[in-house]
């Protein structure tokens, strides 16, 4: 028998837990995610939330720097909501019991790349565990919230007349079925960045949303832009993720240098360290191919012992655990991919192009980054459009739920899933996007990354039957999926804009158009 509730979360990142929080007020919610309550890109959030909340900043001014790192994609109505309507919620966040970093009773705010004020909130350098925390509180204080941990959410539920009416899960616990009905089905999967060998990202993001939304016919635009974070730790994997370096680090001071000591940024930007992110990857790119490098450095000499113990506590202990103390030592750092800009096409208020089907945070799209995302608006995204979707969400009302297709029943169902020979073909599938989807791409080369993908998906086919819905088996043919759409939408780019560079295509085109992927 199929569960009812009012509204259905996945995910319990930053966007499905504050969309869950607010439909509390509104009816039964169910919000289910696949690991533990707090595992989520959102948890390892380390430089901040930006929000125009300064004396000297407005909505405007961070529009506007928004805007011109944006490289010409940005869908301005997204940008203009996003910067005047997140200083308010980002107070009411503030609110929460979440312990922001604090200067003279006042945020402190922080500076990254691209922005032209201070205005990143955060908690020191655990920002995302701490909104996580005080988010899973208020959720689990509601009586009308429910969380299923350990819940892999399999694939939408599409009604007769096309809407999407609820969600097929798969508790990995207890090893049982369920289908869950709703008016509403909100997709916050997050981020996609686990589908490449060298990510910041923990190995959740597999993009499940996007290939789940994708099966179930809706659209999807701009996924050809991944973003690569210059500095993560050398050589260091923390449960499967390359150890973050904060741009806030750069933000108060640090300097990038090649193992000689030689500062390399001046000769890439006229904002040198502090230019926009997809400019220092590619440069440390550069840096490493033409000198034959393994890696650069990040040199925190010009921020004072102090400072740097106060602001970045968790950096200086993970880099002590593995022999760096960074307030005498640079650290070793190399580009890893990040976060996904593109992802499930969405409107001002989280709506896809299924009825019923919201999507908001790492996973949607809606069109505020353009072709380049400017520093710590990822949470403020979030937390945007997760609460412009609970308005519009608030106005559903049950649709017609005459199941078009069956789920995942018994008989369908094999459990003979072989860890070592899925594992051998994720490794396969994460190489290929790196080497093929990279910080600089070849339209020749994406071509063959492509074939790639599709003999992976056709040797998981033959030993696992479509019908196959056991959770590793299908995370893996998300991530196929995934991979083959961020392919074909890089493919189709002729040029180079922002994170996507072409070598075959250097240049700008005059006229910004958007990458729309049908089913
Ligand atoms: P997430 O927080 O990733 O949550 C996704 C949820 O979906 C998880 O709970 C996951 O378990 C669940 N899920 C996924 N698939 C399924 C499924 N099939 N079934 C059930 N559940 C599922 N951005 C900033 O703005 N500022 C920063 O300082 C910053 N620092 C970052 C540092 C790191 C190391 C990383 C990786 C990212 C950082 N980002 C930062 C990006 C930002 O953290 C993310 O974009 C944002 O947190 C995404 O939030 P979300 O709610 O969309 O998804
Ligand atoms: C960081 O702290 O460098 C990550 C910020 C972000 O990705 O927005």
């Amino acid at each position: 028998m199929p569960i009812q509730t009012d509204y259905l979360v996945v995910g319990s990142g930053m966007a499905g837990l504050w969309f869950a929080y607010r439909m509390a007020r509104h009816g039964k919610v169910i919000v289910l995610t696949k690991k533990d309550d707090s595992e989520s890109n959102t948890n390892y959030a380390q430089g901040g939330i930006a929000a125009a909340v300064g004396p000297d900043d407005s909505p405007e001014i961070h529009m506007n720097d928004t805007i011109k790192a944006g490289y010409g994609l940005c869908k301005e109505d997204a940008v203009r909501v996003m910067t005047k309507e997140g200083p308010g919620l980002v107070r009411e966040l503030d609110a929460l019991d979440i312990d922001f970093s604090e200067n003279s009773g006042r945020l402190d705010l922080g500076i990254e790349g691209g922005h032209t004020k201070h205005r990143v909130i955060h908690a020191a350098d655990t920002t995302g565990q701490e909104i996580e925390w005080g988010l899973i509180k208020a959720v689990r204080s509601s009586e009308n919230i429910t969380l299923w941990e350990h819940h892999f959410a399999v694939d939408l539920l599409k009604g007769n007349d096309g809407n999407c009416c609820g969600i097929f899960s798969f508790n990995r616990e207890s090893g049982e079925f369920t289908e869950i009905r709703s008016k509403v089905v909100m997709l916050a999967t997050g981020g996609l960045c686990g589908i490449y060998e060298h990510t910041t990202n923990p190995p959740i993001a597999t993009g499940d949303g996007v290939a789940m939304a994708w099966r179930t016919g809706a659209e999807v635009e701009n996924l050809e832009f991944i973003q690569f974070h210059p500095t993560s730790f050398y050589g260091v994997k923390l449960d499967g993720r390359a150890f973050l370096i904060s741009e806030a680090v750069r933000g108060e001071g640090a300097l990038l240098r090649t193992p000689d000591g030689t500062r390399f940024m001046p000769n890439y930007h006229p904002d040198a360290e502090m230019a926009p992110r997809s400019d220092v990857a590619r440069a440390i790119y550069n840096e490493l191919r033409t000198n034959r490098l393994d890696y650069v450095l990040l040199d925190l000499e010009p921020i004072p012992d102090k400072h740097i113990l106060k602001r970045f506590p968790m950096i200086a202990e993970t880099c002590r655990k593995f022999g760096i103390d960074i307030t005498r030592e640079s650290i070793p750092v190399v580009p890893a991919a990040h976060y996904s800009v593109g992802g499930i096409k969405t409107n001002l208020w989280g709506q896809t192009s299924i009825k019923g089907l919201y999507a908001a945070g790492e996973c949607a799209h809606t069109g505020v980054h353009g072709a380049n995302r400017l520093a710590s608006n990822s949470l403020l995204e979030a937390l945007v459009f997760a609460d412009r979707a609970s308005r519009a969400a608030s106005d559903e009302a049950y649709e017609d739920c005459s199941v078009e297709k069956t789920g995942p029943f018994e008989s369908s169902f094999h459990s003979m899933e072989d860890p070592s020979l899925i594992n051998s073909l994720c490794s396969s599938a994460k190489q290929t996007m790196w080497r093929y989807a990279g910080i600089v791409r070849s339209e020749k080369e994406m071509k063959k990354g492509r074939k790639r993908i599709a003999e992976l998906r056709h040797e998981l086919e033959a030993l696992y039957p479509e019908r196959n819905f056991s959770p590793g088996i299908k995370q893996l043919r998300n991530m196929l999926i995934v991979g083959d759409l961020i392919l074909r939408s890089a493919i189709e780019r002729k040029e180079s804009r922002g994170l996507h560079y072409v070598e075959e295509y250097p240049d700008m085109l005059p006229e910004a158009r958007h990458t729309v992927l049908k089913p």
